[in-house]
């Protein structure tokens, strides 16, 4: 079943009765064929202009013959329309076609298995360490984390990788001022907060007191040196970071195959500035070694500092080429801030430089700057909002909402855990990724219009209906009851869902299946709003539950596939 083929091969027959052998692939008429902007123009307009010079026939008589000629059931009517050929599909045999597929498909709809044996790294969220969660780290984690469902949607093998930020000379200073100034106790009871606490101390210290950048440097050559007290504080550190993001990235359900960091590429880093130097690429300058990329118009790639330190595109390279080696990938994506662009540019110039092909696997899923109330975050300057908060607050709103709108509700708390971090990530996920975000509280935390929570309240209302109509007598579905355009409009979408998720994937826009979700959520409450499903009527009923029972299916797979949860009673 597929609408466009079938018009295709419909037009292709016509042609070969009204003009003999034509020269025209089937595949280029389904190609050729548009969709009207406005259904009174029918479903598919072909236009016959194309054909015009090879037939040397004026569009308007070729269209005229071929609507003569073309008669098949599923066309309700073809008509010819100042050279375009416009087919009306019938209004019944589309419902039950479209419906019929999504339902029989199930949780597979809008799949295929495209990714089969392909494997995709994705590098996301790749926090940093003895920093605290905030919103500015939102964004990557639900790309990413919806970038992983989708493609193991479509079948592909999905490594996600969390690239934590664990190497720098920060560390070193951080160790200074907790062996200075810090306990384990107050550390182990504050977290992160207490290492920041710590580290601006020492900041402010290092001021006044030069010496104190010596200490730290120390401290962090002593980490890179493997030295066994400043490992031991450097890995608590880092345990404590992590366990403060666990939590929210259980509260997002987001999950990592691996938390490989940059420190974990200390070792592996040796071989890939050998090999830059055995393939000429490695210039001194200035007693640092760069790679030069002026002729590609950027500036050079810095891989060791004078004092002979790394940097991070020295160990973005040895991770690149580590994620290859070890999963062997087809595609490989960093889902990373748009300031980071010209790094990227250069990482991926680098390793084509160095004859790996596979450099035009790799791909840059860049997203726009975020801010708060139309002000950059900045930790140093104390503007910044941490993502707990933000998920808690959505949260109390949520459960405030459901006490007053459905008090008898069974699960209170997990529905409002469900509702308020669904409009936060839904919010996040709204726009074309590369727009700047400005959260409010009060737009990431509106629960109206085109939101999370609309769309879950939409879903959570088909499963109600479903549920009313559980007890009710089963009959024959009457199709021609969903011919009119609410509910045809409905079941375009439903048919649009596969095509809107291949697109998803192969730009690496999440945003395209919220807003779907949007379209859906809007065109179902328009079709409940004209249109009873309970009525007498067996097969209207039947054929309008039907609808519904697809719409609760493609809702809920939508929002899986970005992140967001769909509770079955709100
Ligand atoms: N930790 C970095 C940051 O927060 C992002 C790392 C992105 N991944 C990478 N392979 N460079 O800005």
């Amino acid at each position: 079943m597929d609408f466009k083929t079938a018009v295709a091969n419909e037009i292709l027959d016509a042609l070969k009765g009204a003009f003999g052998e034509v020269e025209i692939a089937p595949a280029d008429i389904a190609a050729a064929l548009e969709i009207p902007p406005d259904t009174a123009m029918g479903d598919y307009a072909f236009p016959c202009f194309k054909l015009s010079k090879a037939l040397r026939k004026s569009p308007m008589m070729i269209a005229d013959a071929l609507a003569g000629a073309i008669h098949a059931d599923f066309l309700h009517k073809v008509e010819s329309v100042k050279g375009y050929l416009n087919f009306f599909i019938d209004r019944a045999t589309y419902a039950e076609k479209v419906l019929g597929l999504a339902l029989s498909q199930g949780e597979r709809y809008g799949a295929d298995d495209s990714g089969a044996g392909k494997t995709v790294v994705l590098d996301y969220s790749s926090i940093n360490i003895a920093k605290r969660f905030h919103i500015g780290h939102l964004s990557t984690t639900m790309i990413g984390n919806s970038l992983v469902r989708l493609h193991r949607f479509f079948g592909w093998n999905a490594v996600g990788v969390n690239h934590l930020g664990d190497w720098g000379t920060q560390f070193g200073k951080m160790i200074a001022a907790y062996k200075r100034w810090g306990d384990h106790d107050t550390v182990a009871a504050g977290g992160v907060d207490e290492m920041v606490k710590l580290y601006v101390r020492f900041n402010a210290e290092a001021e006044k007191d030069e010496a104190l950048n010596d200490e730290g440097r120390a401290w962090f050559k002593k980490i890179e040196d493997g030295d066994p007290e400043a490992l031991e504080i450097f890995n608590w550190f880092k345990s404590v970071t992590l366990k403060d993001a666990e939590r929210v990235y259980d509260m997002l359900g987001v999950k990592f195959d691996s938390y490989a960091g940059e420190s974990f590429y200390n070792d592996k880093m040796q071989p890939i500035i050998d090999e830059l130097k055995e393939k000429g690429l490695l210039i001194e300058d200035k007693g640092a070694q760069i790679v030069d990329l002026q002729d590609y118009g950027m500036p050079p790639a810095l891989i060791l500092r004078s004092d002979g330190a790394t940097l991070y595109i020295t160990r973005d390279l040895a991770a690149a080429k580590y994620r290859k080696d070890t999963y062997n990938f087809d595609k490989s994506l960093y889902v990373v801030a748009y300031q980071q662009d010209l790094h990227f540019r250069q990482l991926f110039k680098v390793l084509e430089l160095m004859g790996y092909d596979w450099y035009k696997q790799c791909e840059h899923v860049s997203f726009g700057m975020v801010s708060f109330g139309g002000e950059a975050l900045s930790t140093r300057q104390g503007h910044v909002v941490y993502l707990d908060d933000l998920l808690t607050q959505a949260v109390h709103k949520a459960r405030a909402l459901i006490e007053e709108k459905s008090p008898e509700l069974d699960n209170k708390d997990e529905v409002a855990r469900q509702v308020g971090i669904g409009a936060v990530v839904f919010f996040d996920l709204y726009n074309n990724r590369i727009k700047d975000i400005d959260f409010t509280w009060e737009r990431a935390l509106n629960f109206d219009g085109e939101t999370g929570p609309y769309v879950q309240y939409t879903h959570a209302r088909a499963c109600s209906v479903l549920r009313k109509a559980e007890a009710l007598e089963k009959a024959a579905p009457d199709y021609a009851a969903l011919s009119d355009p609410f509910s045809q409009d409905v079941v375009r979408l439903i048919e649009q869902f596969p095509d809107v998720l291949k697109s998803a994937v192969t730009r690496s826009e999440p945003s395209m299946v919220t807003r779907f979700a949007v379209d859906l959520a809007q065109a179902f409450n328009k079709f409940y709003y004209e249109n009873k499903v309970m009525v007498e009527d067996g097969g209207v009923r039947a054929a309008r539950l039907l609808l519904t029972d697809a719409v609760r299916q493609v809702l809920k797979q939508a929002l899986y596939l970005i992140g967001v949860e769909a509770p079955e009673r709100m």
